[in-house]
């Protein structure tokens, strides 16, 4: 969940990584730090607190040398300190790391290492790395070797960097568990978690494997398993550029990410229809068909499973990644997991993955990050080409997945007039994005409450889902997604005098009932928030959206509970982008 990153080159290091802090303060945002080597001698610099802030006491960009590393941190291990802010030191401050991932041995190692008279500045599990590399440098003088000696005491995730005030032209990279990409350039090198963290300089990369080593020099790349031997390895052209990731003229990315959905929503549709047809047989032959995925994802997930049910009566299962393990004993050489992930680096995912595979099981994917860990784990995957999602909160991504989910659920049936009508939704999306004022006007009146809800029936209920955990996210009020029928067996006693009640209510067969639903709650003092293609006088506030096929309307209610959140967050001066405590991409379990 940390944003790592490392440069080595013709040009100064600092200011190139601190851009790459900014682009992948996304990942994680309570610290920062960077190290560089100038002649000889290794510079730090860190503290709590996001990148541009700490920037302008500490001044990153006046750091010399043309060899650095630079972390953004989400806590795991320490709290939230000056000391516990990446990057590491060993004793003789001439190795440095920064660390992504979690060293489940770091107590063991620490007694160890303190024992053989180490001393430890912070509570961090990343520090043990710096000092074995120290202890290893003692016996070894190749970098490489000294990494490779390192990499065997570990147990657990990581992705790291060092640098050695020793060798200061050599950047090397390890991965186990955790993402590492190298971003290629005529003047020099990088290493980093993200591509964001060099797309503005690059388009060229080599993503590392598990076990893998990266030795980077300026003009050489050079990877080896962690055995030591060397491994050839493609250079992918990945298809981002760096106006991607601006603001435009937004004021966040999470509102510019929302009002992208006309042109994401396309861009979802585009696929290779050779590909389409594989997933559609592997899905119509499969004995078993599950799926897994984790927090917005698994919503689409539960799109996805209603769809193939009532549209092609195919049964499958579907499993929250953090339960697979205790959840999955039907996984076997029948199975076909479907994993969605906008990341493709969840590590909850990617360990129902690696389980279902160990089974037998054949894994495709739904995901946006092309090379990512899933991506290359998966036989097929399905890109949603919603370009870089940088708003914590999942938004183009799920509406991206989502259309994905009724493309290969209308292929499977063949139902070419959906299809095209799917095609078209995006228009209806533009048409949704034009009832902002009222969706304000709703934030402005509520937004202060203390409990929202948010219900719907059928198709609806994983968007009830999704609206409460974006309001959640982002707003920070509490918020329950449920389904109308489930109000009776509990929720209706919390129910009172102005609790705000948000009613997924477009036409369709589950109308009437949430109608009753909505009536309910009012006779008990709720406010009713209807969203509907069909104004009714329970509604107090009323969100309209346009008539479309009864099946898609899951693509288009979602974006008013979107542009609640969003501006509930902003109204109640949350930063939406980085909400807190949380990060994009959970990469550790
Ligand atoms: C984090 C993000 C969510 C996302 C979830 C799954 O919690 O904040 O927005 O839905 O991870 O991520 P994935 O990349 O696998 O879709």
């Amino acid at each position: 969940m940390c944003g790592i990153t490392g440069y080595v080159g013709e040009e100064e290091a600092a200011p190139l990584l601190y851009n790459g802090l900014k682009r992948m303060e996304y990942r994680g945002y309570d610290s920062a730090g960077i190290a560089t080597i100038s002649g000889n001698q290794l510079v730090v610099k860190k503290d709590a607190g996001k990148v541009a802030e700490i920037n302008n006491y500490l001044d990153f960009l006046s750091m010399r040398g043309k060899i650095g590393i630079a972390h953004t941190r989400w806590a795991t291990h320490g709290g939230v300190t000056k000391e516990n802010a990446h990057p590491h030191v060993s004793c003789k401050i001439d190795v440095a790391v920064i660390h992504n991932g979690i060293i489940e041995n770091h107590q063991q190692l620490k007694e160890a290492l303190k024992a053989d008279g180490h001393i430890f500045n912070s509570e961090t599990d990343t520090e043990v790395i710096a000092h074995l590399l120290e202890k290893h440098a003692e016996k070894h003088k190749d970098s490489k070797r000294i990494v490779l000696e390192t990499v065997k005491d570990l147990k657990g995730s990581f992705a790291f960097l060092a640098i050695f005030a020793s060798d200061p032209e050599t950047l090397i990279g390890a991965r186990k568990d955790a993402p590492l990409a190298i971003g290629i350039t005529r003047r020099g090198n990088f290493i980093a978690s993200d591509i964001l963290a060099f797309i503005d300089y690059t388009d060229r990369v080599i993503f590392l494997d598990n076990r893998e080593i990266a030795v980077v020099k300026q003009d050489k790349v050079q990877i080896y398993n962690f055995a030591g031997r060397p491994v050839q390895k493609q250079i992918t052209q990945v298809a981002w550029e760096a106006k991607d990731t601006s603001k435009a003229e937004f004021a966040h990315y999470t509102t510019k990410e929302i009002h992208e959905q006309p042109q994401t929503l396309k861009a979802a549709l585009y696929q290779d229809q050779d590909k389409i047809k594989r997933f559609v047989e592997a899905v119509k032959q499969s004995e078993h068909v599950n799926i897994t995925a984790c927090g917005t994802s698994y919503h689409a997930g539960l799109v996805l499973r209603n769809l193939l049910a009532r549209l092609a009566k195919i049964r499958s299962g579907i499993t929250l990644s953090s339960e697979f393990a205790h959840d999955a004993e039907l996984i076997g050489p029948d199975s076909l997991l479907i994993g969605l992930s906008q990341s493709g680096e969840t590590a909850d995912l990617l360990s129902a993955v690696a389980d279902a595979k160990k089974k037998g099981a054949e894994v495709f994917s739904i995901l946006n990050v092309v090379g990512s860990t899933l991506d290359r784990e998966s036989a097929l995957s399905l890109s949603i080409n919603c370009g870089p999602e940088i708003g914590v909160a999942a938004t183009k991504s799920f509406t991206g997945q989502l259309a994905i989910a009724y493309l290969l659920a209308f292929s499977v049936v063949d139902d070419m007039r959906r299809l095209s009508e799917l095609r078209n939704i995006w228009k209806a999306v533009e048409e949704v994005l034009k009832q902002e004022d009222k969706v304000v006007d709703v934030a402005d009146k509520y937004k202060d409450c203390n409990d929202f809800y948010f219900v719907g029936r059928g198709l609806h209920l994983p968007i009830a889902l999704e609206g409460a955990l974006k309001l959640k996210e982002l707003a920070y009020n509490h918020a329950e997604g449920m389904a109308g029928g489930e109000l009776k067996h509990g929720t209706l006693a919390l129910i009172e005098e102005g609790t705000p009640v948000v009613v997924l209510n477009p036409e369709d067969e589950t109308y009437d009932e949430m109608l009753s639903n909505a009536s309910e709650m009012k006779a008990r003092g709720a406010r009713i928030i209807g969203v509907s293609n069909k104004p009714n006088q329970i509604y107090d506030e009323f969100i309209e959206i346009p008539k479309v096929d009864k099946l898609l309307y899951p693509l288009i209610e979602v974006i008013p509970l979107q542009m609640l959140a969003y501006h509930a967050a902003v109204l109640r001066k949350k930063d939406p982008d980085y909400p807190r405590n949380l990060a994009k991409s959970v990469t550790v379990k």
